[in-house]
């Protein structure tokens, strides 16, 4: 049975924030969120996570996670005293009784890494290393003649010799349950900084016969750990270019791999186009041969295959179908769905709203709570009066209805099919089909009318 242990006691003093640590996230995501997503790609029977600083903030903003146990660490003595506040919550069937050790401020650690820590194991206790050109404040990975694992020493504890070592312990460890209990309970704080060290396990396990294995990370950024803005920040490019470098090889042409941002999910077909500073959010879905211009924002978007979205648009809860036109500098509203063929053009924002196959809405203008059907033509200008001020009501306009600029549809109000609103507009009542209707005052010209002139 697997049980994974993260711990996320720590203070983060160099974050400078009221939010604990664990909680800010990487590519939009908690790094906590990224731990536990982890541990659940290993299919963990058990996952507890060490709160102590913030640790009513962390575990209100898993609440709704019912499958995580929370062990208390207060006050923080050591990433050892972190694993024995967690003893009570471990379990065992007595079938590969693991427990693997996580850090909720390493929030990278892929799940292909940590199988290839749980098959080393063989049995035994295994820990995830790597060697560091500089590996100063790292706990040294200490091997006998024949190269096997006998110690941990943290650096602060280290001889000159030892911390000549640069193969270092990345914190990550994986530990047979029954015995990891039985080595907790052994721990002391005798050291340069009295802790209670998890890493004093590993010469226990050697000293009761235990084999102890090393496996390492894949990619360098696995290990990185978060302790000021500054890591976060420079997590956050690797990550981000981790990302995609996986759509590249995935078929998606993004044009500057360093000016790219997914903080989410991206599906996307085949010849798919990402251009400069665009940043996805939630899941985006991309058919075929969609086009992203530049600096566009997409959260929880679906676009059919052949759209083309142009520079500077923001495009929210919304789906758009094929072959369809969006921006520069358009606006896509929560409930905007879009039918093939549809052109939003440049200052249209589109909420809650229905736009039919083939039909336009080019420039400048608000249509929200709105159905409207295909082969519209909105003009500029046009806006949909939905709101009351307190009570929302919808517009609804037929197949092949043309609206005259600067139009107001003062909802709830319905144009028919084919019916045609002269330009300027203010509707009231519903429109006939195939009709003009027009709300203009009467044009009219005053003779010998003379501008007022400025006494000099
Ligand atoms: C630890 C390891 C060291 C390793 C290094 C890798 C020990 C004794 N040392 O050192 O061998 O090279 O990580 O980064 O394990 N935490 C708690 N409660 C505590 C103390 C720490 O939850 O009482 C959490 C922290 O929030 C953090 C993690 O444990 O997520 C590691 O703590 P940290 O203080 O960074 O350990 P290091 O001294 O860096
Ligand atoms: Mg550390």
């Amino acid at each position: 049975m697997l049980n994974i242990v993260i711990l996320a006691a720590g203070l983060g003093k160099r974050m400078q924030s009221n939010l604990p640590k664990v909680l800010h996230p990487i590519a939009g995501r908690s790094m906590l969120s990224h731990v536990l997503d982890s541990a659940r790609a290993l299919d963990a029977a058990n996952v507890v996570i060490v709160v102590g600083h913030g640790a009513d903030q962390v575990k209100t903003a898993y609440a709704q996670e019912k499958d995580l146990k929370f062990a208390l660490q207060q006050p923080q003595l050591g990433t050892g005293h972190a694993v024995q506040q967690t003893v009570g919550l471990l379990q065992e069937d007595g079938r590969d009784d693991v427990t693997v050790v996580l850090y909720g401020d390493v929030p990278l650690v892929q799940p292909d890494t940590l199988r290839k820590l749980l098959l080393s194991r063989d049995g035994g206790l295994a820990v995830l290393t790597e060697f560091l050109p500089d590996p100063s404040g790292y706990g040294r990975i200490v091997r006998d003649a024949a190269g096997k694992v006998c110690a941990i020493v943290e650096h602060k504890d280290a001889t000159e010799a030892q911390r000549s070592i640069n193969e270092v312990n990345t914190g990550i460890i994986a530990a047979p349950t029954a015995a990891l209990k039985g080595w907790l309970s052994r721990l002391d704080n005798n050291n340069a900084q009295g802790e209670y060290y998890l890493t004093d396990i590993i010469g226990m396990a050697v000293a009761d016969g235990l084999v102890v294995n090393t496996a390492h990370p894949s990619a360098q950024f696995e290990t990185l750990g978060v302790n000021s803005r500054a890591q976060q920040a420079e997590l956050e490019r690797l990550w981000q270019a981790e990302l995609a470098r996986r759509q590249l090889e995935a078929g998606v042409t993004i044009v500057d791999p360093a000016r790219f941002d997914l903080r989410g999910q991206l599906e996307c077909g085949r010849d798919v186009m990402i251009d400069v500073g665009c940043i996805f959010e939630g899941k985006v879905v991309l058919a075929d041969g969609v086009r992203i211009g530049p600096h566009c924002v997409l959260r929880n978007v679906t676009l059919g295959a052949g759209t083309h979205v142009e520079a500077y648009s923001h495009l929210e809860q919304s789906s758009v179908g094929e072959q369809a036109r969006i921006g520069p500098y358009a606006r896509l509203r929560p409930g905007a769905r879009l039918g093939n063929g549809t052109h939003v053009g440049n200052f249209v924002e589109l909420k809650n709203t229905m736009l039919g196959e083939g039909s336009k809405a080019n420039h400048l203008a608000y249509v929200g709570d709105a159905d409207v059907g295909a082969r519209v033509n909105i003009g500029a200008g046009t806006i949909t009066c939905n709101y009351d001020g307190v009570n929302k009501f919808r517009t609804v306009i037929e197949d092949d209805a043309f609206i005259g600029s600067d139009t107001q549809l003062v909802a709830p109000v319905r144009v028919g099919r084919g019916a045609t609103l002269g330009a300027g507009t203010t509707l009231t009542a519903d429109a006939p089909a195939d009709q003009l209707t027009i709300s203009r005052t009467k044009q009219i010209t005053i003779t010998g009318w003379k501008r007022p002139v400025k006494k000099s």
